[in-house]
């Protein structure tokens, strides 16, 4: 056998018998958290329970950290979470992480109005100083979410995004870089609260079947 043949023989057999490159492993924990998160991870939009699966893994491990120590308060979510160790919270995040996030519906018009409005140029009525930029400018084009730091609204329950926006008006949810979220949810009313809320709800969590929002 030459030597380049040998060398390819070595490697193959190398990448056969070395890690799975499969999805992350499923933690022991995830059936109880599939109760109110879904089999699939994709959430139950009737009772709000938010979507998991597809979001960045560093988020969810920092969110889950957070219920544990009450920086972000939620009484299911920090019982939830205070067995928890830093490795299950790797464990869990990474399968989460991986969790492929089906495609559509795609809604049959794509909503308009002021959560639109918001979603998409923001609200400046108050200046440049006090405005609210474009929920989209960090959450990317509707909502899809971006990178490790912004995560995906499209698709989530209304009810839970207005709690959020809601939990860091009334400081249950404290976390967050750079208190950006805090201080955009200061500046909402409670009617673009809703709107927007609404808005993000309606758009589907994966748009790889071609909507366009
Ligand atoms: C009994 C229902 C229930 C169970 C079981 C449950 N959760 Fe939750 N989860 C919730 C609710 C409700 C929220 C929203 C909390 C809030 O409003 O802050 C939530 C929120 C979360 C979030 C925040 C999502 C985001 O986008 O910020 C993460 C992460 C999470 N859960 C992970 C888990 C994991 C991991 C498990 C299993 C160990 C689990 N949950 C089990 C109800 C549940
Ligand atoms: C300057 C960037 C920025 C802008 C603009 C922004 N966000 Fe965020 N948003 C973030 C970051 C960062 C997080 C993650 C916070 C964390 O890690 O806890 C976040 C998280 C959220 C969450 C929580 C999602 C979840 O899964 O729990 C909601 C809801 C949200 N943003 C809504 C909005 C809305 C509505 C707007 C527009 C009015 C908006 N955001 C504009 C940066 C931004």
């Amino acid at each position: 056998m030459s030597r380049i043949l040998r060398g390819l023989v070595i490697a193959l057999t190398v990448c056969l018998g070395g890690p799975a490159i499969s999805a992350a492993a499923t933690p022991p924990q995830a059936s109880e958290c599939a109760a109110c998160h879904g089999a699939n991870g994709m959430g139950n939009q009737a009772s709000g329970f938010p979507a998991l699966a597809g979001l960045p893994s560093a988020y969810l491990q920092a969110q889950l950290a957070a219920f544990k120590n009450h920086e972000r308060g939620n009484a299911i979510m920090g019982g939830m979470a205070t067995p928890l160790t830093g490795p299950d919270m790797a464990a869990l995040g990474d399968y989460y992480a991986a969790l492929p996030v089906p495609a559509g519906p795609v809604p049959p018009a794509l909503p308009a109005g002021p959560g639109a409005d918001l979603a998409q140029r923001g609200d400046w009525q108050a200046g440049l100083a006090d405005g609210i930029p474009s929920c989209d400018s960090c959450h990317g084009p509707g909502g899809a979410g971006v990178g490790a730091q912004f995560p995906r609204l499209a698709g989530q329950p209304a009810v839970y995004l207005a709690a959020q926006l809601n939990g860091w008006r009334d400081g249950t949810r404290k976390t967050g870089p750079l208190g950006l979220m805090s201080a955009i949810a200061h500046r909402l009313s409670p009617a673009q609260i809703s709107a927007v809320a609404a808005y993000y709800a309606a758009l589907p969590a994966n748009t790889a079947n071609g909507a366009k929002p």
